[in-house]
């Protein structure tokens, strides 16, 4: 049985603060979400999670035109491990049977994009009824040093690896928002229309925002949808079949919403993620 695969975003997890800080009530719900969903050998999930205020201020602190020391690599991945043991301390106390699986140590970048992820323990682990719970990362790069990859581009890498039967995007808006409205659908085709509607996020984040995830998912071919886990249920309903927010897809098949033009859309409508 192929894998479903979960990202729940950093900006459901922790409060968009320059200290790390969590939000206790956020993690234990959405860990009872998918314990509703009892994942197991036959119904296996792969989780990773964003870093949110675990992550994104440390590695804008530690960012230089030299790189990272080490140092800066050091806390920068010391402090979004604190974060994945809250989440994953959630799950077990839910009764997932969840195990970190922390990308710095497994993952070799080049220029910022994964080259190689050793893949064989997650493998094993879904064999046995564990669910790994990854995480947005620095990891060692040939190029750069040490280089920070967003649990956005470990989706589709992981997605492609292990045939992944649907993938969600649990993030703190609605979907991709334009004009104030969710788009429903993104195809390879309407990208272009759509992508000058889509703004960055808000706070701190060195990962992309909103563009970088739909970029990261419109590269494989298995459909995703991008939703709100700030939402009580919709993770539930995502594990459960449910096709929520916006779907980024090879082959569309929802009503195309027409797009007006850019003058119209109000520029401080940023997309939180
Ligand atoms: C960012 O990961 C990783 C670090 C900044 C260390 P993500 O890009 O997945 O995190 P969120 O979801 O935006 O918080």
């Amino acid at each position: 049985m192929p894998p479903t695969i979960l990202k729940i975003g950093g900006s459901v997890l922790t409060e968009k603060t320059d200290t790390p800080t969590p939000k206790p009530s956020a993690i234990e719900r959405c860990a009872a979400e998918i314990a509703s969903y009892h994942p197991s050998a036959d119904n296996p999930l792969i989780l990773i999670h964003g870093a949110g205020s675990f992550g994104h201020p440390q590695a804008k602190k530690h960012d230089s035109p030299d790189g990272f020391t080490n140092s800066g690599i050091i806390e920068i991945h010391r402090s979004v491990t604190l974060l994945n043991e809250l989440v994953v301390d959630a799950l077990i106390e839910n009764n997932v049977p969840a195990a970190p699986v922390h990308p710095f140590g497994c993952t070799v970048a080049d220029a910022a994009r994964i080259i190689e992820m050793q893949t064989a323990p997650i493998a094993l682990m879904l064999a046995r009824n564990i669910v790994p719970v990854l995480h947005g990362d620095v990891v060692m790069d040939s190029a750069l040093g040490a280089s920070i990859i967003s649990g956005d581009q470990i989706v589709p890498y992981l997605a492609t690896q292990f045939g992944a039967s649907r993938i969600g995007f649990g993030t703190a808006v609605d979907g991709v928002i334009a004009d104030g409205k969710v788009v429903p659908e993104i195809t390879p085709e309407t990208f272009e229309a759509v992508r000058s509607h889509i703004h960055g996020s808000e706070g701190t984040d060195v990962t992309g925002g909103m563009l970088g995830k739909v970029r990261e998912l419109l590269g494989i071919d298995i459909d995703s949808y991008i939703f709100s886990a700030a939402k009580p249920g919709m993770i539930a309903g995502f594990l459960s079949g449910d096709e929520p927010g916006t779907r980024i897809t090879k082959t569309g098949n929802r009503p195309v919403v027409s797009m007006p033009e850019t003058s119209q859309i109000p520029t401080d409508s940023g997309n939180m993620q």
